[in-house]
């Protein structure tokens, strides 16, 4: 572990100095990694996994677009890919990445193949925490672990390409080999992490839902459409409003901020601009401290939770879903983005 210091708190880390590549191999030599459901974080997973020397299998269910897509991926059928049950009884680690409501599906199958000594592994602490909701209960002589990846499976395998990496966190909730740890972060080293930190189950699932509805989703999409909604009523066009909504935040402000911090930002943009942010960042967050402390306590209180297994368990959830996404992507304002997507340079 290293000792890092985070704006004056300092944390332990793990990084690939202390814990390289070869080590993690090491660590999970001898381990069969059975990556159970291929669809977002499943892929991302697997395919790094592969790359960096790890003995992997896919467990996905035939008969649907998904075990296509493994196939297309290069996983051989009856070698490295295989129905859900066989892949649990080959694995003795079972990454389970089925989504949350497939998981408490499955739940049955996963439990009967494991056996004592193997792990079960997590990205997200949603099955275990809720477990009175999920019926997620490990038995006691198997290592329960978790490598929650920052960011989309998409971007995990695109990153690890570019030689790039998102930071993960981990947790031990149970460790029954007396080696959950090691093996915990030799598998967050080979999913292809950029630097490790340590939560639990508990706080990895409350951050997580609580950053997905809040700053990452749900509260961006919120600022995004009010402020384009008020140009709009004021008689902008939707290339004005969304240019100055989105466009200009994407294309330039993130990728400085990613690359520099937001102090940076504001340390170099006009004097006009610096005096207007100054002065209503206040205003923003007074209006928006409230909403957030009111969804982490939804969060903490299992509404969420509940709402998200209640929903997408329904045999129609995938319509229903589907019918609230479109009415987003019908909106003026996604459709002048693809207007204005289609007319960047590099589409033209
Ligand atoms: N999305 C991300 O990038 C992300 C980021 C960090 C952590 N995570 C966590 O990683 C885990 C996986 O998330 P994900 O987004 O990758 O999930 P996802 O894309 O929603 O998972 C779909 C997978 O689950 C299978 N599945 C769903 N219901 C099933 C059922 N009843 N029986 C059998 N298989 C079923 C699907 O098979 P079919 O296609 O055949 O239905 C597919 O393989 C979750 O715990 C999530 O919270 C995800």
């Amino acid at each position: 572990m290293a000792k890092i210091n985070f704006g004056g708190v300092e944390e332990e880390v793990v990084t690939r100095e202390e814990f390289p590549l070869s080590k993690a191999q090491e660590v999970l030599n001898g381990e069969t990694v059975a990556v159970l459901g291929y669809g977002v974080q499943g892929p991302g997973q697997a395919l790094n996994l592969k790359d960096n020397g790890i003995n992997v299998i896919v467990g996905q269910r035939k008969g649907s677009k998904t075990w296509d897509k493994a196939v297309a991926d290069g996983w051989v059928p009856g070698e490295t890919l295989f129905e859900l049950e066989e892949a649990c009884e080959k694995g003795t680690v079972l990454q389970f990445l089925l989504s949350d409501a497939g998981q408490i599906a499955l739940w049955p199958t996963v439990k009967k193949h494991l056996t004592p000594g193997k792990a079960l592994y997590f990205s997200h602490g949603f099955g275990v925490t809720y477990k009175e909701k999920t019926g997620i209960v490990p038995p006691e002589d198997v290592d329960v672990i978790l490598v929650a990846p920052k960011g989309s499976g998409t971007s995990l395998r695109r990153l690890f390409v570019e030689g790039k990496g998102l930071n993960s966190s981990f947790a031990i909730h149970q460790d029954a080999t007396g080696n959950a740890r090691q093996k915990a972060i030799a598998l967050g080293i080979g999913v292809g992490s950029g630097y490790l930190f340590e939560t639990d189950f508990y706080k990895e699932v409350s951050s997580d839902l609580t950053g997905e509805r809040g700053t990452l989703m749900g509260a961006i999409q919120g600022l995004f459409r009010a402020q384009y909604e008020v140009l709009r009523e004021n008689g902008h066009s939707p290339s004005e409003a969304f240019n100055e909504t989105v466009e200009e935040a994407t294309q330039s402000l993130y990728p400085l901020i990613a690359e520099n911090g937001m102090d940076w930002m504001y340390a170099n943009c006009s004097t006009t601009a610096q005096r207007g942010a100054l002065d209503w960042m206040g205003p923003f967050y007074e209006a928006t401290k409230p909403v957030f402390a009111q969804l982490y306590k939804s969060v903490i209180d299992g509404v969420e939770a509940q709402k998200s297994i209640d929903s997408n368990s329904q045999p129609d959830y995938r319509e229903k879903l589907e019918a609230e996404l479109k009415e987003l992507e019908e909106s003026e304002m996604w459709q002048a983005g693809k207007a204005v997507r289609k007319l960047r340079p590099e589409n033209n």
